[in-house]
């Protein structure tokens, strides 16, 4: 598929149940320049640990496992519905009603384009979960709708790093106060962070790393408004797709 670390389709089984999985062996992970080596895989448990804790459950089940290919991050795969669309980029004249506008631009003939996303409680707390994780890949290709009808994020490998790195699609609320369902699921991950939840997640991310966390978590707490961008880097994800 469309990925630049080694991204694999699989299949789980336990006590003959069967599941379709993502599968990235930590061995095939591009080194990046600004995340140490190897820990890719671990991020993506992490994060989706803080997802839970938080109640959130935006994340797909995922865990750190043995494979073919050696140990990697295992996640279950969300059967997607194709017609249910949330982030688009697309001329102003077809942007959804209720539709929140990021980003005007030009298509390759100058035609005007436009980067949107839906406005629903679901993506709400998707863009508040991936300021406190500090996402710096949100893009859109990353955001899942379920034939569940749960909404999902996806690849989280560039997600908890001490330095602010959030690169997002999902920037149509900033400056607008977080809606009760958020600060009610922050409240509870700061909670679970004094309770233990540190312990599961210093297995996959280091003590600083859980500290800056916690430092997020606080902020959003003290101040819970949706931010604006840093302005140290690139604010949207490249290709936004
Ligand atoms: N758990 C999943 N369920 C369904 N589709 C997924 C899942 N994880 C990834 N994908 C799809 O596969 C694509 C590539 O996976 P991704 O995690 O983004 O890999 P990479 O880290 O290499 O970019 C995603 O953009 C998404 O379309
Ligand atoms: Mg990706």
């Amino acid at each position: 598929m469309d990925a630049s670390n080694a991204t694999l389709f699989g299949t789980i089984t336990s006590n003959g149940l069967e599941a379709q999985c993502v599968y990235k062996p930590v061995r095939g992970e591009r080194p990046l320049w600004d995340f140490p080596d190897g820990t890719l895989a671990g991020r993506e448990v992490a994060t989706y640990l803080v997802s839970e804790a938080a109640g959130l459950h935006v994340v797909p089940a995922t865990v750190l496992r043995d494979g073919p290919f050696g140990p990697g991050m295992v996640q279950i795969w969300v059967d997607t519905d194709e017609e249910r669309e949330l982030v688009d980029v697309c001329a102003p004249k077809d942007v959804p009603p209720g539709w929140l506008g990021v980003l005007r631009a030009r298509g390759d003939r100058g035609e005007p384009a436009v980067l949107v996303h839906a406005d629903t409680p679901e993506l709400q707390a998707m863009a508040a979960f991936d300021v406190v994780t500090n996402n710096a890949d949100r893009k859109g290709g990353h955001v899942l709708a379920g034939v569940d009808g749960n909404v999902y994020g996806v690849d989280h490998g560039l997600c908890l790093h001490t330095e602010e790195k959030l690169r997002t699609v999902l920037w149509g609320w900033v400056g607008r106060p977080l809606p009760e369902h958020v600060t009610d699921a922050m409240s509870r991950l700061r909670s679970e962070l004094d309770d233990g939840l540190c312990d599961t997640l210093g297995e996959h991310i280091t003590r600083r790393e859980m500290r800056t966390l916690s430092a997020r978590v606080d902020a959003m707490l003290a101040d819970p408004c949706y931010p604006e961008p840093s302005g140290f880097g690139p604010a949207i994800p490249w290709p936004a797709f």
